[in-house]
């Protein structure tokens, strides 16, 4: 049986839900599921906007078909090639063998990698600014290039004013029942896992994802349809606004995150003991995580909330201690700028580890590092301790700045 949500009277979500799936891309724990999202507009000439994962083609197809009623499909618009959007563009022109496909000329450069059925006879190539019409309705293409991947453009309904958006405004979560943002509580039930999916998925590629906000703003826009998560309809300035900060690498809140990596808990009694002294200044916003239990996807995205974020960490095999390591490498391959860090470091016997977190962190642009650099010998005493207590006046001092 189909499932299928209207959005406009002539527009519907044809999309699908996945609940078994436990890690996106094979690495990013999805806890409250996936959502692919596929679009189908009526008009004289049908279109559907791009397809889903390969995990629940019969769903999708029985969706597709049900809104179809029996009309035949015109286009297939292809805003994106990566697999969780693209896998099922083969089962699409097997069922509408009528159907042309549109997308641009990296599109079909990607298509035909992935694919070996006839792309050539039924490809419409479009250019940034190209139009279709629709009968009532016209699109208009806009290149999008690395708004995920190079081929990304995304489409806008000129009459309806809808842009679909493909991976930008998506979010990382099965939807419930409801698919538009302002029926699911997006302000507390979503937003971590938007901030999640953006700055691990995108989040490297913030000027592009800028170069995209700039063209949007030029446009009247009454609907975001995204690839994955809620279809925005109302409010839409909340997440054009957190957009714009995590696209610029802009702090969402003046805060503080402490990250810790500790063998045996003398560098997670440091990070405790700097999280109560930070809050004793009178410091509302703080967060402290285990990088042993903590994806690094979590790091990631809390690091582009915040604007302080201290890094404590055990020097392990004269090197730093995996879990932290991993965490330092991936944030290091997303660009966070504009942020103050600071360095808590622990060794036996040659603490190394704050110097070498600086060093990765060192490529990044525009941040600062609050010092001083405390060093923990093993356990805390009297003079790591005092090394923690001036690091807490000093991040306070900054943060009131
Ligand atoms: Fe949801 Fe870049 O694919």
């Amino acid at each position: 049986m189909y499932s299928v949500k209207k959005i406009n009277e002539d527009l519907y979500w044809v999309g699908v839900n996945d609940r078994k799936i436990s890690l996106f891309e094979n690495v990013y724990p999805v806890e409250r599921g996936m959502s692919y999202n596929s679009y189908l507009l009526l008009d004289e000439k049908t279109a559907l906007f791009d397809t889903v994962d390969s995990v629940a083609s019969l769903q999708f197809l029985e969706n597709v078909d049900c809104v179809l009623g029996g009309k035949d499909l015109d286009y297939l618009i292809v805003n994106h090639m990566e697999p969780d959007h693209c896998a099922n563009i083969e089962a699409i022109v097997a069922k509408y063998p009528q159907v042309k496909i549109v997308g641009n000329f990296k599109t079909f450069t990607m298509m035909s990698q992935f694919f070996h059925f006839d792309v050539d006879s039924r490809k419409v190539v479009v250019k940034d600014g190209d139009t279709l019409s629709l009968g009532k309705h016209i699109l208009t293409f806009v290149m999008a290039p690395m708004v995920h991947w190079p081929e990304v453009m995304v489409t806008y309904d000129t009459v309806d004013k809808v842009l679909f958006s493909a991976d930008a405004f998506g979010s990382f979560g099965a939807m419930s029942g409801n698919i538009f943002a302002d029926e699911c509580d997006f302000q507390n039930k979503w937003i971590d896992d938007a901030r999640r999916y953006y700055t691990n998925i995108v989040g490297k590629y913030g000027v592009q994802v800028t170069n995209l906000l700039k063209k949007a703003s030029s446009l009247e826009i009454s609907k975001i349809c995204p690839l994955h998560g809620p279809v925005w309809r109302e409010d839409l300035g909340y997440i054009l606004d957190k957009y714009t900060k995590w696209a610029s690498y802009t702090p969402e809140e003046k805060g503080v995150l402490i990250v810790y990596g500790s063998v045996h808990g003398h560098t997670e009694n440091a990070a405790e003991i700097l999280a109560g002294l930070i809050g004793d200044r009178g410091v509302k916003d703080i967060e402290v995580l285990n990088a042993s239990n903590t994806h690094y996807s979590k790091i990631i995205s809390e690091c582009f909330k915040r604007s302080h974020i201290v890094f404590a960490c055990a020097t392990y095999n004269m090197s730093l201690f995996p879990p932290m390591q991993t965490a330092l490498h991936e944030l290091s391959e997303h660009n966070l700028q504009n942020r103050s860090f600071a360095f808590v470091e622990n060794g036996t016997w040659t603490p190394a580890s704050a110097k070498l977190m600086s060093e990765i962190l060192e490529k990044l642009k525009n941040n600062k590092v609050i010092e001083p650099k405390v060093t923990v010998k093993s356990a805390l005493n009297e003079e790591s301790y005092a090394g923690l207590v001036t690091l807490a006046d000093a991040i306070a001092a900054d943060l009131k700045k």
